[in-house]
């Protein structure tokens, strides 16, 4: 199968690439972003490299005619492009809603448009959201409450073109709390995390399970609508374990 995965740049973009490469599941993986995203290196098989194609894009809100071709016959995209809370407090409200609202919608829009392989099958969209955004638009969070309405926003904005695709589009919304990166395990930051993530009550998981939820859900099917921050812990610790004894036996 053929993955998108845009935003592949950042945090859970590199790793998510990464581990997507190395699925004999997926036969091509294109990375979409603002810049280059990088070939992972070392991997367990260097061979799977030739599976990614990094690709960039200048306008996410009119794709050229090339961007559209290298994105064309998808079974997945995965859509991690966002400016998280931390980097919104630098820029405009309408930067940040243009970027997160408007490239989503139209990014999906793009792409289930296109050509497609198997034309029977629907693609599997993938938004990744947060924990404590919330749709309903008459219940304001009380900590970054405009940017968990917006981000609501975008998730019910998801579904909804999902629902009126007649089976063009599958969506599925991912809700993870603080995505903490195991390998990287700095005692006092964590420590601080944790402060900060129970005072505002934000679960955490690890960024190998929400990747191996990603991976499971774009290979094998769609759960269910929407993906707590339980969930993602829980199918992707499943994933691994399940990788785990492949290799084992
Ligand atoms: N990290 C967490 O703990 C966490 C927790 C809950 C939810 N999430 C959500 O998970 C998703 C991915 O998060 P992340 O941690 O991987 O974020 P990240 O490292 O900041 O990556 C975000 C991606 O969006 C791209 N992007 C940002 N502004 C852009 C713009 N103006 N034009 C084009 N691309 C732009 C970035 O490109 P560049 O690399 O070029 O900047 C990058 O590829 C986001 O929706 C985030 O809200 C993250």
């Amino acid at each position: 199968m053929k993955l998108i995965i845009v935003g592949s740049s950042g945090y859970v973009g590199k790793a998510l690439v990464r581990q997507a490469v190395s699925s004999p599941a997926i036969t091509s993986v294109v990375g979409l972003g603002r810049r280059e995203t990088p070939v992972p290196e070392n991997l367990d098989d260097p061979a799977d490299a030739a599976k990614f194609t990094s690709v960039v894009c200048d306008d996410f809100l009119n794709y050229s005619d090339d961007v559209k071709q290298k994105l064309s016959n998808a079974d997945a995209c995965i859509w991690l492009m966002a400016v998280t809370p931390n980097k919104s407090a630098t820029m405009s409200g309408d930067e940040v809603r243009k970027i997160c609202l408007e490239y989503t919608l139209a990014g999906l829009e793009t792409i289930s448009k296109l050509p497609r392989g198997n034309e029977a099958k629907p693609l599997r969209f993938f938004y990744v959201s947060g924990a404590n955004t919330e749709r309903d638009q008459t219940k304001k969070p009380w900590v970054m409450g405009s940017y968990c309405l917006m981000r609501g926003e975008v998730e019910s904005r998801v579904l909804e073109f999902a629902k009126n695709s007649n089976g063009a589009v599958e969506a599925c919304i991912l809700k993870p709390g603080l995505i903490r990166d195991s390998q990287r395990g700095y005692m006092l930051i964590n420590a601080i995390q944790n402060i900060a993530t129970s005072f505002i009550s934000l679960p955490i998981v690890y960024l190998n399970q929400i990747v191996a939820t990603l991976l499971n859900q774009a290979t094998k099917g769609i759960e269910k609508e929407t993906l707590e921050n339980a969930d993602i812990a829980r199918i992707g610790q499943e994933e691994l374990i399940e990788r785990e004894e492949a290799l084992e036996n």
